[in-house]
């Protein structure tokens, strides 16, 4: 496995519309998700789309652990919110009602900044494993969040360009001057 170089905002393969993965179970697509996998680890991000390792494919690594979830929340509330470590090819969102919720993202191809995002928050995504597979899941809060961020990848969008008031455009180590609730 191999810890891959990511491709920072400004390089023209994070802005393209990447390609349609051909055939999911191809042994090379199993290595990149792998080499993805190792990648996002050790940047110690919440999710890598193809794009960002310098690949023009519609594939995306994402997780959404219970520890990004808000505590108030049942244990039934909790399924949709999260999301075991996912390899997707090809995925499409559905957008499943109007409601919208805004929260803080950062990006590996954005190093040091982080951005208060509004998007919607209750989807329904599906697409390829890499067995096959057809994958459907239905996604709120945080899991929703990352799905869409990545996905946005696959068409050449960084989440600054989802961002209405890039006054909430700050550097990682100013968070905690924002970490009230916003009005
Ligand atoms: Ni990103």
């Amino acid at each position: 496995m191999t810890i891959l170089k990511i491709a920072r905002m400004g390089h023209p393969v994070l802005a393209r519309r990447a390609d349609p993965v051909p055939d999911p179970t191809a042994p090379e697509i199993r290595a990149l998700a792998r080499d993805m996998i190792e990648t996002m680890i050790d940047a110690n991000g919440a999710g890598l789309a193809a794009p960002q390792v310098h690949v023009p494919l519609r594939l995306v690594v994402f997780q959404a652990p219970g520890e990004r979830t808000d505590p108030g929340l049942s244990e039934a509330e909790r399924f949709d919110h999260t999301a075991p470590l996912t390899i997707l090819a090809n995925p499409v969102i559905e957008i499943l009602d109007e409601i919208r919720e805004a929260g803080w993202e950062g990006c590996l191809s954005v190093p040091g900044l982080r951005g208060l995002v509004e998007r919607p928050a209750h989807i329904r995504y599906s697409g390829t494993d890499l067995d096959g597979n057809a994958v459907t899941r239905i996604a709120k809060g945080f899991h929703a969040r990352v799905v869409q961020h990545e996905c946005d990848h696959l068409d050449g969008v960084l989440y600054p360009q989802r961002m209405g008031d890039l006054t909430r455009l700050i550097f990682e180590s100013e968070v905690r001057h924002h970490l009230q609730p916003q009005d």
